[in-house]
């Protein structure tokens, strides 16, 4: 069996919890892509391959991005274990959509997992779900990939898992109810959200690493072009200097109403 990862990740969780299963599973040659920036190449996956795909979640969604670079995937019977990263929120229908989308393409879903990743809009201002996946995280990924192992060294390797049946995050009901109650009234008041990160001069020293870590190309003359932006925050993380910011009030609400730690789930 030839392991595989394939991973869209503008900063970086989505590609570690998937480079962590892949390392779990003990298999010595592992080849890894991202499709961060490009679409991955027309690639014949077959009966013989093991694809383990992980892509953020943006909205309760499969980040719409990630869905761009995948659409011309075709897995020709290959094994996928199908991975939704998401920033200690809820993952709402992502992880259902990836599979089916999988499954349309001629994967076969042997497991399925739900990790977290610090949030894309964390700040050390407003903080949501910091340094995950951490030490804890990975040992999870690799426990994972350890299972996987075992699965396809068994004599039903291609046991299909259905991902609608894994276990749902812990979470308050209120706090959710909170949560979308405030969204809604935003958009009921019409409250304008930043379009795109904005760029703080004074600290700005045009070092052009943002235009750089972009994955759609949006930074152009140290702007980012509101329509081509995903809001993906790699340009924020990556700043050496703190130039860059995206004032969202999705941040602080984040932080308020989700910092109770929430944990990975997975099934084989
Ligand atoms: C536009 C956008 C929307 C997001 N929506 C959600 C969400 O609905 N639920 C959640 O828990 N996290 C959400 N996140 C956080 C990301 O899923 C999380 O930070 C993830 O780890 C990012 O993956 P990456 O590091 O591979 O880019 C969102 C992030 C962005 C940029
Ligand atoms: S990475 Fe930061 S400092 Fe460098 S050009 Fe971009 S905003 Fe300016
Ligand atoms: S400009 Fe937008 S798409 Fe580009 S890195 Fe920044 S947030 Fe992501």
């Amino acid at each position: 069996m030839n392991i595989h990862t394939l991973s869209f990740s503008p900063t970086g969780t989505s590609k570690k919890v998937a480079q962590g299963i892949a390392q779990g599973t003990g298999y010595e040659h592992i080849c890894h892509t991202d499709m961060t920036f490009h679409a991955p190449p027309a690639e014949a996956y077959g009966t013989s391959d093991l694809v383990i795909i992980a892509v953020p979640v943006y909205g309760g969604q499969v980040a719409p991005a990630a869905m761009q670079r995948m659409k011309g995937l075709q897995g020709n019977g290959a094994l996928a274990v199908a991975v939704v990263v998401y920033g200690n929120r809820h993952y709402e229908h992502a992880l259902e959509e990836l599979s089916d989308f999988l499954s349309a393409r001629g994967f076969h879903l042997i497991g399925a997992g739900t990790f977290i990743g610090e949030h894309s809009y964390s700040t050390p201002a407003t903080p949501i779900a910091v340094g995950r996946p951490d030490t804890e995280d990975m040992a999870c990924a690799m426990m994972f990939g350890e299972g996987i192992a075992r699965k396809l060294s068994s004599t039903h390797p291609d046991d299909a898992v259905d991902a609608r049946q894994i276990e749902q995050p812990e979470q308050d009901v209120k706090v959710m109810m909170h949560f979308k109650q405030t969204v809604m009234g935003w958009m009921k008041d019409g409250m304008q959200m930043p379009s795109a990160p904005i760029v703080d001069e004074a600290l700005c020293t045009h070092c052009d690493a943002c235009a750089g870590i972009c994955p759609t190309g949006a930074i152009v003359d140290n702007k980012a072009e509101a329509g081509k932006c995903i809001k993906c925050c790699a340009c924020v993380k990556g700043c050496p200097t703190g130039a860059r910011s995206f004032p969202t009030p999705f941040a602080p609400l984040l932080a308020k109403n989700f910092s109770q730690r929430k944990e990975n789930k997975f099934m084989i």
